[in-house]
């Protein structure tokens, strides 16, 4: 079931996202969810609190549903590594529309629960690397606008109030 994808300026983007503790039929539904939602936005990535669900899980598919290889689901994760420094255009399902030029590093190494609660790991370079970073810092409340600095940051922010004044946010 699609499920819709909560916006910057909702409260729940901004809570620090708390520990699965087993994977119930409802976190398996709420995976099959965030699955179809991401595909269908469509997006490489999407975490449990962009549908309004503080939990630590997120879902990245750089293929977007072309290749079934390419489908990560990742609970509890943690970092292991993070290295270098890449310099990329980056956008976000919750912030639509817009996008910036962020600093993540180059390579990362991700750790945590596949969906059957067997413990992965997942390495990225480059894109993948950005969209695990990303995703990562959904569960910590942290928006790729917060990596900005002041000037870009600030241009986006006044745009987005400007079109909420109008409701068309
Ligand atoms: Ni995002």
């Amino acid at each position: 079931m699609l499920r819709p994808i909560l916006r910057l300026g909702d409260s729940i983007l901004r809570e620090p996202a708390r520990p699965v503790a087993a994977i119930t039929p409802e976190i398996e539904t709420l995976i099959d969810d965030m699955i179809e939602t991401m595909y269908a936005a469509p997006g490489i990535g999407l975490a449990a609190p962009q549908v309004g669900v503080s939990l630590r899980i997120f879902v990245v598919d750089l293929s977007v549903g072309r290749d079934p290889a390419g489908l990560s689901v990742m609970i509890n994760p943690e970092f292991v590594a993070r290295e270098g420094m890449q310099l990329e255009e980056e956008g976000c399902l919750s912030v639509p529309g817009f996008t910036a030029t962020v600093a993540r590093p180059k390579r990362v190494v991700v750790k945590g629960w596949d969906r059957h609660g067997d413990e992965h790991q997942l390495e990225g370079t480059g894109l993948l690397a950005r969209a695990l970073q990303h995703e990562m810092d959904h569960l910590q409340s942290c928006l790729f606008l917060d990596r900005l600095r002041g000037i870009s940051r600030e241009l986006i922010v006044r745009k987005i109030k400007k079109l909420s004044k109008v409701g068309k946010w």
